[in-house]
């Protein structure tokens, strides 16, 4: 199995990365169709993203109804931010290929989806480059931009625009076109009024300078751990956690308990393809969209120590533990600082192997 989907991984890097740009989503959803998209949505996106897709139910989603955004990037940018994510954000990529759990044909239907669900008509924005002044844009972009997109685009309170997943999947004209016009129904309103024209390009040349190259970097497969290896020192000692609000646990209190061999669980509840990408020494993947009543599926329910953890860094994590609360497991936690946080920190983690390419 773990043999033939690397394989098929393999496969579908060398052939579907440039098919993928080329996807066809002219045909039209039946009403059967729409349902199954709308599930999908519904248990993939929906943490985040909301049930009514305007965004912002966790970790700064951006809206998927907002038009300016379904008329400019729907359906190469949507398909592709879905597909192959961004990287240090809670927005992983969903394709088969990076370890799923979605396949090809899924991400064409919810692509489609996002966009007939919403009926917004595409523009034809120019696909040349903008001709702006870099150095004009980074003075723009410290006074307008940075307090929302960071100071150095890795985001605050709005995606990351230096994010190289970001920078590959927006021509200069979609980011032009944002900027201007801003996402109705967002924090992101338009500059049209406030910059002059100069600036605006300016502020797309400064952007498109930060991109150094992407691509897509599937990692090998491997099979998650078997149920008996769940539980991390079994004959370890039971660790003390001090938990904020019941629930959340310091990184430093996990680390220690890894470090001082004391029994527990770790549970990865991001999407599979994070699992694969990256995780925490001995994490059991335990993506959010498991149904509800697997969410305890071969884990103890003897009083074990079960912290979970997400990118988000809650929203997942407190979703599979509120499963877990209802299931009757006793002792569970959530670290406090998500992984994200873990990784900056120079934290252990166990990376995946990314497929040889040549
Ligand atoms: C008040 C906060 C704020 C400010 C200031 C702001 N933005 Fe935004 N921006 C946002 C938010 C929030 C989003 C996501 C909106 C959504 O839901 O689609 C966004 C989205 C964007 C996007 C689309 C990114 C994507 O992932 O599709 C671009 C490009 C962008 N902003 C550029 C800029 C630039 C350039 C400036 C300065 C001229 C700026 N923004 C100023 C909050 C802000
Ligand atoms: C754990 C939270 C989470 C989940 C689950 C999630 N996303 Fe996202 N998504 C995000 C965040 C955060 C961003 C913004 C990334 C950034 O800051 O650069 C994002 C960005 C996006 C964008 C780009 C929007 C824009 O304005 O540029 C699309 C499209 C998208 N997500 C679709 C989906 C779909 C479809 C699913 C389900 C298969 C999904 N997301 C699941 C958190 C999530």
């Amino acid at each position: 199995m773990v043999a033939r989907s690397r394989f098929a991984a393999a496969l579908l890097y060398l052939f579907c990365l440039p098919s993928g740009l080329a996807a066809d989503f002219s045909f039209t959803l039946t009403d059967q169709e729409m349902a199954q998209a709308e599930d999908l949505y519904q248990t993939y996106c929906a943490l985040c993203h909301g049930e009514d897709r305007t965004g912002y139910r966790a970790d700064h989603a951006p809206s998927l109804r907002s038009k300016t955004l379904l008329s400019t990037g729907y359906p190469r940018f949507i398909y592709m931010t879905i597909g192959w994510g961004r990287s240090n954000s809670a927005m992983e990529g969903y394709h088969e290929e990076m370890g799923g759990p979605l396949s090809e044909d899924d991400l064409r239907l919810l692509t489609r989806w996002l966009g007939q669900v919403e009926g917004v008509e595409s523009l034809e924005l120019a696909s040349d480059a903008v001709a702006g002044d870099a150095v004009v844009g980074k003075e723009v972009y410290a006074q307008h931009c940075a307090e929302c997109h960071g100071a150095r685009g890795e985001g605050v309170s709005a995606p990351a625009l230096g994010d190289q997943a970001l920078l590959a999947h927006a021509s200069d004209h979609f980011l032009r076109y944002t900027i201007a016009n801003g996402r109705d129904g967002t924090p992101m309103t338009g500059f049209a009024k406030t910059l002059d024209e100069s600036e605006i390009d300016g502020v797309v040349a400064y952007l498109r300078s930060q991109a150094s190259g992407w691509s897509p970097t599937p990692p090998k497969l491997v099979a998650p751990p078997a149920p008996e290896e769940y539980v991390l020192n079994p004959e370890g000692e039971t660790p003390e956690f001090t938990l904020r609000d019941g629930r959340y646990v310091p990184a430093a209190e996990v680390v220690a308990a890894l470090e001082q061999k004391k029994r527990f669980i770790l549970l990865d509840t991001r999407p599979a393809s994070a699992w694969q990408r990256s995780h925490i020494p001995g994490a059991v993947p335990m993506p959010y969209y498991r149904d509800k009543e697997r969410a305890g599926d071969n884990l103890p329910n003897d009083g074990t120590w079960i912290v979970a953890y997400c990118a988000c860094p809650h929203a997942a994590s407190d979703y599979v533990v509120n499963n877990l609360k209802e299931l009757g497991f006793k002792n569970t936690a959530v670290i406090d600082e998500g992984i994200l946080v873990w990784t900056a920190m120079g934290l252990p983690v166990t990376a995946g192997e990314a497929l040889a390419t040549d």
